[in-house]
């Protein structure tokens, strides 16, 4: 089946820096290196690495006609990716010695995108296929009532997290996916318990501790991590969920998925950068016979 990702594109300024900066402050990086991000772009590069495919829907002013290119090479279909006349999404993030990090986004072609383009993506779409989300575009809601109405397999990455912006999905979601602290918040803000949200599946990631997941009707699954000393933390929530989806799309029960998803983005945290840095399934097969 095709996974079909309506996702933010970035350019990604990673600063290596001594501590995560404070008001006032000023603080020269140690490091610089620039690649290709955005939590939609690296869930689709993730996917398409975990061998799935992946189009992906999005948009990149006349500066961004790279990072199409590059999404292209890394097996993407970038035929739904529009060029708008707004520069192209950008993140400038922090990351200390721990891996801990700190990000400032600048939106720009990532809320431009418009109705028709994600009608005429999801118009190539069979029920059954995936479709999944994020909070760094426009047009997250009415995609996945369009997605939900055509039979797709509606799924929700709630970062960066927005009680309002889950909420408005939340009824057409089939697969729930957010960390620990904000699932703490959507509970807060709706009032509910995770188990009685009107999601099929929830996976809350837990950062070193693995992951947990809620299937609606059953008692919830607690996964463990995989030990490994991180370097860098950004982008592993996307790789997850990234690998998650490829494995569900490729008929693997949901425990399966979250093993060879934990694996993905334990390889991730050890390494420096977002999309470019995602590893493949055989360096994964690797890992585990080294
Ligand atoms: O989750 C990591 C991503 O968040 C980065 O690639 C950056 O572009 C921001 O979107």
């Amino acid at each position: 089946m095709t996974i079909y990702n309506l996702g933010s594109i970035n350019a990604d300024n990673v600063y290596r820096v001594s501590h995560l900066v404070g008001p006032g402050e000023t603080l020269a990086a140690t490091d610089l290196t620039q690649g290709l991000g955005g939590k939609g772009a690296n869930m689709s590069v993730a996917a398409a690495r975990a061998a799935a495919r992946v189009v992906h829907i999005g948009a990149v002013g006349p500066d961004g006609r790279w990072a199409v290119e590059r999404l292209l090479e890394y097996g993407v279909d970038t035929r739904h990716i529009g060029e708008v006349q707004v520069p192209t999404g950008h993140a400038n993030i922090c990351v200390d010695t721990n891996g801990e990090n700190a990000i400032v986004v600048f939106s720009g072609a990532n809320h431009a995108i418009s109705e028709a383009m994600i009608g005429a993506a999801l118009s190539e779409a069979s029920a059954g296929d995936f479709f999944v989300t994020q909070n760094e575009t426009n047009g997250q809601a009415k995609a996945v009532k369009m997605a939900k109405r055509l039979g797709l397999r509606v799924t929700y990455a709630a970062a960066p997290f927005d009680a309002t912006a889950v909420s408005a999905v939340l009824d057409d979601l089939d697969l729930l996916v957010l960390n620990e602290v904000e699932a703490d918040q959507l509970a807060k803000e709706t009032g509910s318990n995770l188990d009685d949200l009107p999601v099929s599946d929830i996976v809350v990631t837990l950062g070193a501790k693995g992951c947990r997941w809620v299937p609606k009707g059953s008692a919830p699954q607690g996964f463990p991590a995989v030990k490994v000393d991180a370097i860098d933390t950004t982008g592993a929530g996307d790789t997850f969920t990234g690998y998650l989806i490829a494995g569900l799309d490729r008929g693997m029960p949901m425990p399966q998925a979250i093993d060879l998803a934990t694996r993905a983005a334990a390889l991730m945290v050890t390494r420096m950068g977002t999309a470019d840095v995602i590893p493949d399934l055989k360096e994964l097969e690797d890992q585990r016979l080294g």
